[in-house]
């Protein structure tokens, strides 16, 4: 719900347990006025009152009670006495960058418009949402900034964006154009963000915030391994179960930043969207800029329900299609099976084996296209290496079984030795002058260039065309390099990394559009562009190459920070560092499936994947649709993790434990989380019974449970 004050001039937005409230200050400033719990409509305007002691105002000397840089500016822009970390610096034709926005109107409705070309949330049925756009206005530069929020009634959301419109006659640049600031009077927190590198995406950090800037980054033209479009901002002693957190994500796969600035004032201010480093953004009069979506959240229930929130959210308002829904296919994938060796034959064995274990659906990983059987060649050629395989007979073969069929793509890549790159060299991401860099034997194909998008679209349809095919796995294994195209002009460098992850977005969503029931599961490298732009596509993400359960605990911890178990790409692999039960514990957390020989199997072991596809379906609904409770996380212990899926109505749960080392003589009681106090539990393993109070309050006695390393555990726990 959003209200306007007419009277005090504010304008508040509630979700269901948070407010967030602006002011409309003398002059037009607009004021970040209060972010956090709920709060009841009245007296807002006191929460202005610290503005008031500032007596500085280099911003405008007709009010000089008031300074813009020490104000919670809600859009701030450079040159007017804000000091701090900005969201907007445009440069106009005079040549500076001195912007002053000041309120010019706002309208409220209800719905969410849409963003064309940019991923974002939507209104799901059966779900309300109600919208403010507040317009800003330079009357100098004639620069017009138009603030969307949009707020929903099932989740403790607010999302925002910003419209950029230049309605002056002559030309402005921006340099900077962030979709989000945040101003809290204090810097009593802790900044936690999720680094990462190849095979180790998000792990956990928690810093204390300190004076000056601090932050993460991508300039690599994905979002990227080393940091995810994430952060948090949490009380000091914030835990999994209490305490204010804020979280923020930004609804975008290409260069971004996260900033966070303590002031003089000990205040933060933090500011999200497209990282600036490398970016510049030509406007012609009447021509307009629209930044990604950033999405907030506010708990004061910790970092878990946070999480939840963000959860839901993107369960219910991010992922769309056929598959938001429907059960996806457990499935087996080849490439750490056969990497590029592999025939017909051999995927037509591994489909049978998988056909007798239960698996639904086989994917055909890299090395089906051009002439390819390593990585040096054929990105860019999709059509069938008929030398190698018989498409055909195979995705017959495997829907003759009663199995899916999948296969892998990498769209936006191009090796040198290719048929593609013979014919256009000029598609490559290149600049005058320098030499592209090769990574992993690639160039990254201008998918800026609509005549490129058409040209590979167009190869890939050609295949989904003519062979019935079930999924699509959507690689991206290098970073850009040497970032221009030849068809933007000297002027609009700039512009380059945006409109490639533009381009991406348009061809993800044409495969989308024509080809509405095939499952599209996006990759980057294992998960180096796991972000919520790509969910806006695909309901799955791979989300590491790293298939050992214990590093993968890591991994998969930090993802579930913002991401739901339904889009965590999680397979069982044939790495020996624990046995299968643990390997399939640990996956059964994300969507599940395999990544191995299935000829390879002993006896023993394919009669515990028969039982892992049988948990499979028995766990899907609490998994997909229950509540996610992080009872002890590795970065908290080194020793042993544990979590839980508790379903809505908390009639059951899973709760899974996990040794990652051996440690003598420790007690070990397991609180957990999110039941109903007052019902009885029955753990179906054992047959004890429990009250949810004693689970929760006291724990389950698990001392020596699941002792040595690599041991997992895993408790059903079904209500009376
Ligand atoms: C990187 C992915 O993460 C792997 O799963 C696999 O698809 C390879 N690329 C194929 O080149």
């Amino acid at each position: 719900m959003i209200k306007y004050n007419e009277k005090n001039r504010t304008i508040k937005l509630d979700t269901p347990d948070t407010s967030y409230v602006l002011g409309i200050r003398d002059g037009g400033f607009l004021l970040n006025l209060y972010y956090g719990r709920r709060l009841p409509d009245d007296n807002l305007w006191s929460l202005s009152k610290r503005l008031e002691s500032a007596s500085f105002s280099p911003c405008d000397p007709e009010y000089t009670d008031f300074s813009t840089d020490v104000a919670p500016m809600e859009y701030p822009v450079n040159g007017r006495g804000d000091f701090r970390v900005s969201a907007l610096s445009v440069r106009n034709s005079d040549g500076n960058t001195v912007t002053d926005l000041r309120y010019v109107s706002h309208r409220i409705f209800s719905g969410k418009p849409d963003m064309p070309g940019l991923p974002h949330l939507y209104v799901s049925n059966g779900s309300q949402c109600d919208t403010l756009e507040i317009t800003m206005r330079d009357s100098y530069t004639g620069l017009e900034a138009v603030l969307v929020y949009s707020v929903f009634n099932d989740c403790n959301v607010i999302s925002k964006h910003v419209r950029l419109t230049n309605t002056s006659d002559s030309v402005l640049k921006l340099e900077r154009a962030l979709s989000s600031c945040i101003d809290l009077p204090s810097m009593d927190y802790n900044l936690i963000t999720l680094w990462g590198r190849h095979a180790k995406e998000r792990q956990f950090e928690k810093r204390p915030l300190a004076h000056g800037l601090q932050g993460i980054h991508s300039k690599r033209g994905s979002s990227s391994h080393s940091h995810n479009p994430f952060a948090a901002l949490v009380g000091r002693d914030v835990t999994e179960t209490n305490g204010d957190v804020y979280g923020f994500n930004l609804i975008y796969s290409g260069n971004f930043t996260f900033t966070a600035e303590v002031d003089h004032n000990a205040s933060v201010r933090i500011v999200t969207g497209i990282d600036p480093t490398d970016f510049g953004w030509v406007l012609e009069p009447s021509e307009s800029f629209t930044t990604p979506e950033a999405v907030h959240v506010f708990s004061c229930e910790g970092l878990g329900g946070m999480s939840r929130t963000f959860h839901r959210c993107y369960q219910e308002h991010l992922i769309r299609g056929r598959w938001k829904n429907e059960k996806r296919p457990l499935l087996i994938n080849s490439w750490e099976a056969a990497y590029f060796d592999f025939d017909t034959d051999k995927l037509i064995s591994f489909a049978e084996r998988a056909k007798e274990l239960g698996i639904e659906m086989l994917v055909m990983d890299d090395g089906w296209f051009g002439k390819r059987n390593d990585d040096t060649n054929s990105l860019g050629d999709w059509f069938v290496n008929e030398k190698k395989l018989d498409l055909g007979r195979l995705v017959d073969s495997v829907h003759a079984m009663g199995l899916k069929f999948g296969i892998w793509y990498e769209p936006e890549m191009i090796s040198p030795d290719s048929e593609l790159y013979r014919a256009h060299p000029d598609w490559c991401v290149h600049v005058p002058g320098r030499e592209p860099s090769i990574a992993r034997q690639q160039y990254v194909l201008d998918v800026s260039r609509a005549d490129v998008r058409e040209n590979v679209f167009g190869q890939i349809k050609n295949v989904l065309s003519r062979y019935p095919i079930d999924y699509v796995k959507w690689d991206f294994n290098r970073n850009l390099s040497e970032a221009g195209s030849a068809l933007l002009s000297k002027d609009r460098g700039g512009e380059f990394f945006h409109r490639f992850v533009l381009g991406t977005y348009e061809l993800q969503n044409r495969l989308v559009t024509e080809f509405p029931d095939i499952l599209l599961e996006n990759c980057s490298g294992g998960g180096g562009r796991f972000d919520a732009g790509m969910l806006y596509y695909s309901p799955q993400i791979w989300t590491s190459d790293n298939t050992d359960p214990v590093e993968r605990l890591n991994i998969q911890f930090g993802t579930s920070l913002c991401y739901p178990a339904s889009v965590m790409g999680a397979h069982v692999s044939a790495c020996e560092r624990t046995d299968y039960r643990t390997k399939g514990d640990v996956a059964l957390w994300g969507t599940f499936g395999y990544e191995l020989d299935p000829n390879k199997l002993t006896s023993e072991e394919r009669e515990t994947v028969k039982e892992q596809v049988k948990e499979y379906h028995k766990y899907y609904d609490l998994i997909r649709n229950g509540n996610l409770y992080r009872l002890i996380c590795p970065w908290d212990n080194p020793f042993v993790c544990a979590w839980s899926f508790v379903s809505t109505d908390k009639r059951e749960a899973l709760v899974t434990l996990v040794r990652m080392r051996k440690e003598e003589n420790t007690l070990l009681h397991l609180k957990l989380q999110g039941l109903d106090e007052n019902t009885v539990y029955t753990v179906e393993e054992t047959g004890e019974r429990y009250s949810g109070a004693l689970l929760m309050y006291a724990g389950l006695e698990m001392t020596g449970c699941a002792y040595n390393d690599g041991e997992s555990l895993k408790l059903h726990l079904i209500a009376d």
